[in-house]
């Protein structure tokens, strides 16, 4: 994320600042999410660009901070493991809030926003505008992250066919 402003941001950092502290939510930083964005680096995200959309919006700026921020929390490679109960996308969020719940107290609105997330892969639509935010910026993150690395294949792929013909 762009210089990392939500740092600088105290309302949202006194939404989520102890969440952050939490090794639970460091440890996120471990596992790679979208090729070259780790699941901490693409929570953060998440997290805060919904923020400031529920803020545009005059919703629940908190609520979408903190479910934004858990909506991934989950410890596995989902290219590698792989569930007998469900696809990745039914199984993950229903982990995260298991564990987020284990972190903190969360609200209603706070549950229905990890739980739907995935909604579009899944069938279940959110109960709250909020959930509509977290679960579109998700998509475009992912979207964004991939794009990245899809820029930098083709720029490889170019440099490499160039470098042929020069050689
Ligand atoms: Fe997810
Ligand atoms: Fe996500």
């Amino acid at each position: 994320m762009k210089k990392e402003k939500w740092r600088n941001d105290a309302e949202y950092m006194c939404y989520v600042g102890d969440l952050l502290e939490k090794d639970e939510v460091q440890k996120l930083a471990n596992f790679t999410q979208h090729h070259y964005s780790t699941r901490l680096e693409h929570s953060i995200s998440v997290s805060y660009n919904s923020y400031k959309l529920a803020k545009k919006l005059h919703l629940n700026a908190r609520a979408t901070a903190r479910a934004g921020l858990l909506h991934d929390l989950f410890y596995y490679d989902w290219r590698v493991t792989k569930f007998d109960r469900g696809t990745h996308a039914w199984v993950h969020p229903r982990i995260a809030l298991r564990n987020a719940e284990k972190l903190t107290p969360l609200t209603p609105r706070e549950k229905d926003i990890i739980i739907k997330h995935m909604w579009g892969a899944t069938i279940c639509p959110p109960k709250y505008p909020e959930g509509y935010i977290v679960t579109l910026v998700d998509k475009y993150a992912a979207t964004d992250e991939y794009g990245r690395h899809l820029g930098q294949q083709i720029m490889s792929l170019i440099k490499k066919r160039f470098a042929q013909e020069k050689a």
